[in-house]
Formats: C-alpha cells, sequence, structure tokens
C-alpha cells in the first residue's frame, strides 16, 4: 500500500463515505476503521467518543495514513476540533449536517435533519444551524434505534421501516420537502426513507460532496497517489469481523477479509487503547 487515506467511523455508516470516495479517486488506498465494539457513538459521553478517536486516529497514522477521513457525524461533532489541535500537521476532513444545500434548494423552507443527539448538542451543529438556517424551520429528529438496525444489516425489516415511520411521519405532517441525512449510516435505507417521503421529498446524502473535498484537499497537499493502478482497500473492525465482512458485502456488494483489532483496558490506569499486531508479537 502507497500512504493511504484513513477512515473512520463508529461502525459501517463511514462505508457511505469510502463508497463515495472510491467513486470519486478508485486509485487511491483506502484503509477503513469501523468501531464497533463501541457503536452506536450518539449514546455515549464526550470524553469517550475523543478519546476513541483519538486512539484510532493514531492507529490510522500509524498505517501511514496521509489524511483521515471522520466519516461519523457524531465523532464529528464531538471530537473533529481536538483532533485538529492534537494532529496539527495531518489533514482532517469531517463531516456536518448539510443544512446549506438544503436551505438553498427547500421550498416550503421546511427540512428534516436525521442525525443523532450527540450531534445535535455539539458545537458544529449549532454553527451550521446560525450560519445557513436563518430562514429556514429546522425539524431535527434523532432515529433511535436505526444505526443498530443498521448494523445488524436490517434494512428493510419491520423494525426499521417502524423506526423510519415513526421518525418521518411527524415531519411530513408538518411539511418538510428536504431531508438532510446527518448520521453516515443513514444513505444505506434511502430507498426506505423515499418510499415512506414520496418523490416529492429531496433526501440529501452528503457523501459526494465529502468526497469531492477529501479530493480537493489531496490536491491542495500534494498527496494525490500518482500511480494508474486501481486503489487497494483495507478494512479493520474494533468488533466482529465476519459481521463487517458480511456488512461489506451486503451494503457495497464487496467481498473483503476484515482485520480484527481489538480494544484493551489498562485497568490501573482506566485507559483504553488498540491492540495492534506488534503489541500482540511483543506480549505473547
Ligand atoms: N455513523 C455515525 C454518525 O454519522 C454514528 C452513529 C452512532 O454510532 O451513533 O453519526
Amino acid at each position: 500500500m502507497v500512504s493511504p487515506i484513513g477512515i473512520f467511523d463508529s461502525g459501517v455508516g463511514g462505508l457511505s463515505v469510502l463508497r463515495a470516495i472510491r467513486a470519486l479517486m478508485p486509485g487511491e488506498d483506502l484503509i477503513y476503521f469501523g468501531d464497533q465494539a463501541h457503536v452506536p457513538y450518539g449514546m455515549r459521553t464526550i470524553d469517550q467518543i475523543r478519546d476513541f478517536s483519538e486512539e484510532i486516529t493514531k492507529h490510522l497514522l500509524k498505517q501511514q495514513a496521509k489524511m483521515i477521513v471522520v466519516a461519523c457525524n457524531t465523532a464529528s461533532a464531538v471530537a473533529l476540533k481536538y483532533l485538529r489541535s492534537r494532529f496539527p500537521d495531518v489533514p482532517f476532513v469531517g463531516m456536518e449536517p448539510a443544512v446549506k444545500p438544503a436551505a438553498e434548494t427547500t421550498r416550503s423552507r421546511k427540512v428534516g435533519v436525521l442525525a443523532t443527539p450527540a450531534t445535535f448538542q455539539g458545537e458544529l451543529y449549532a454553527s451550521v444551524v446560525e450560519r445557513f438556517a436563518k430562514n429556514v424551520k429546522l425539524f431535527p429528529e434523532t432515529c433511535p434505534g436505526l444505526v443498530t438496525q443498521i448494523e445488524k444489516g436490517e434494512l428493510d425489516s419491520q423494525t426499521t421501516n417502524a423506526i423510519l415511520n415513526k421518525a418521518l411521519e411527524p415531519l411530513l405532517k408538518e411539511g418538510i420537502d428536504t431531508i438532510v441525512l446527518g448520521c453516515t449510516h443513514y444513505p444505506f435505507v434511502i430507498p426506505q426513507i423515499k418510499r415512506i417521503a414520496g418523490s416529492r421529498v429531496r433526501v440529501i446524502d452528503p457523501a459526494p460532496a465529502i468526497a469531492r473535498r477529501v479530493s480537493s484537499l489531496l490536491d491542495s497537499n500534494r498527496l494525490r497517489n500518482q500511480s494508474d493502478r486501481i486503489g487497494r482497500m483495507r478494512f479493520i473492525t474494533s468488533g466482529d469481523p465476519v459481521g463487517m465482512e458480511s456488512a461489506l458485502n451486503k451494503l457495497l456488494g464487496i467481498n473483503a477479509a476484515v482485520d480484527s483489532i481489538p480494544w484493551i483496558t489498562n485497568a490501573e490506569h482506566n485507559e483504553t487503547s488498540l491492540l495492534t499486531k506488534n503489541d500482540a508479537i511483543s506480549t505473547s
């Protein structure tokens, strides 16, 4: 692998961002980390999400990542600023709910935003609202349980559809004509969302815009991979590799082996860190 782009999320959600990056820049090597030992992040404390994000970033940098894409709205909301200050030489790309394009195109001036509680509480969301939503009414919705359903690969089950119905019906009654997907897991249920919301409601998946941002940052930092071969992809989970392998197949149609890198806890210092292969060799 030449220096890869590092991408991480609490679980499989960031694969929606990886898919867009791969489509735009097939020549780049990609390394993806899904923190499935800790998913969902949306219910966790700020300190926890910050610690996990820092440790994963360190791990990706050890694998020579030339850029880190925080492909998780929740981790971006809580940890992006901190990561930038902690690793000042590393280019980061984070997620923020795509309120700007929604505000530019909505006719009803009513926009639904689907994201986790932690994303709504973060200052990034407050700043997006402040900057772009002056003349628009936003309807935030947390869709409890939806991330877990997508992690399980249940994209179209009764439970998943019930969660979506419950979340969307009140928003549709209010007259929203645009839905912003403020969680990277949610693009995997766009067909289900469209089925409930109807064809007149626009659903915004931010992943293609994020991929364009990654591309321009690679250029401005002179980091683009110049070789003309197809880039390699490596997948890592802190959870069950077999589960992630089947998610890769189901969500992206990819057959790939997934590496497992578990978290270890140092009880004495009350710290968790990732057990890397080198650690495993030295401790065995
Ligand atoms: N994919 C996530 C996001 O974009 C994380 C959801 C979660 O783990 O709660 O917010």
